[in-house]
């Protein structure tokens, strides 16, 4: 039987992902049970006035703990971490804040015996030799960045602590994260959200990746149904735990580019590939997702007409506000 989830803890609570997760979370399980974190102040953020927050370290294993025990969590999102762009210009950082935080995380978790734990992934995981097109689930996983290799170790600890403790350890590989609430927090796929911005306040962007970079993209509202259909799954039915694939839209900086100029005609994008090019070479164009669909049902419902059209919905009116 799958166990309640009740009392809940989200790491990186103010980066792109975690800032959208929240009022989803306060929905799902009242504002009074969210316990929102992150190494950065509370002021960094406009954060719902009835949440908790708290400042957290996640490679302070003995914070987590104490975090933990004083709020009675049963529950982490853990989407504190380093991404790809920023992750190459400091390993060193990724490894502790992505390797470190998240073996702290599962300690914890193990050792308080939580209910659940939600680490996510990414196709970051994927390398050169990984086959581009359709990406299998179970594949090869041997990446360039030390994002990448990051995550790769994630899954494999997150699988173990599922298989050799019996801790419900749940997670999948996000695409690149399209989202109009906080900007993407240094990620090779950014420029795809930047674009969207750009485009409303100066009709140009500089792109930089080329125009025929392929990558696989999803929309924040997909993101975050997946990430609580997954965590409220039927554990039974889960043979993978902790890097499901999960695909909802792929196209070229090209295309996306072409689906705005169908809205502003007058846009321009120009493209300079700099070193997040060679990232993005490394990662797949589409991938498989048919372990998630027949694990847990996913299906998204954006693609990039659905996604664009929404994108420059919501930022158009707030440019129109002056809030942009
Ligand atoms: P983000 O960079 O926007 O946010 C990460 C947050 O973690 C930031 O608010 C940062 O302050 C915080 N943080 C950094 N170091 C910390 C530390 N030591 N302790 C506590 N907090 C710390 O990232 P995101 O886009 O919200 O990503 C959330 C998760 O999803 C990450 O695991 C990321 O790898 C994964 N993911 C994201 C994308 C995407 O496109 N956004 C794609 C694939 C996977
Ligand atoms: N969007 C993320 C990045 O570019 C993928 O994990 O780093």
């Amino acid at each position: 039987m799958t166990k309640e989830m009740k009392r809940v803890l989200v790491t990186g609570a103010l980066g792109q992902i975690g800032t959208a997760l929240l009022p989803v979370l306060i929905e799902r399980f009242g504002a009074t049970n969210i316990i929102a974190s992150d190494i950065k102040p509370a002021s960094a953020a406009k954060l719902p006035s009835e949440l908790i927050y708290e400042n957290l370290d996640v490679r302070q294993a003995d914070q987590i703990a104490a975090l933990v025990r004083k709020h009675q969590i049963d529950t982490i999102f853990h989407m504190a971490a380093i991404l790809s762009a920023s992750g190459e210009k400091n390993p060193h950082l990724a490894w502790e804040v992505n390797l470190l935080g998240t073996y702290n995380i599962l300690e914890v978790a193990r050792e308080l015996e939580l209910v659940r734990v939600f680490v996510p992934s990414s196709i970051a995981v994927f390398g050169p030799e990984t086959p581009r097109e359709n990406t299998p689930q179970d594949t090869i996983l041997r990446p360039r960045t030390m994002y990448g290799l990051t995550k790769v170790t994630g899954e494999l600890l997150s699988e173990y602590y599922v298989h050799r403790f019996g801790l419900d350890v749940r997670g999948c590989r996000y695409p690149g994260i399209i989202s109009h609430e906080a900007l993407p927090g240094g990620g090779t796929t950014d420029y795809a959200v930047e674009i969207f911005y750009e485009a409303i306040k100066q009709k140009k962007y500089t792109c930089f990746v080329r125009a025929e970079t392929r990558l696989p993209m999803m929309y924040m509202p997909d993101c975050l149904k997946a990430t609580l259909q997954l965590m409220e799954a039927d554990f039974s039915r889960l043979i993978h735990h902790a890097g499901f694939n999960v695909a909802a839209m792929s196209f070229s900086a090209g295309e996306l580019a072409a689906e705005i100029k169908k809205h502003i005609p007058e846009f321009e994008c120009t493209f300079e590939p700099d070193y997040r090019q060679k990232i993005a070479d490394t990662w797949p164009s589409s991938i498989d997702d048919s372990a998630a669909r027949e694990e847990w049902d996913w299906q998204p419902d954006y693609d990039l007409a659905r996604m664009t059209e929404d994108m420059l919905r919501v930022l158009t009116a707030r440019y129109q506000q002056g809030l942009l």
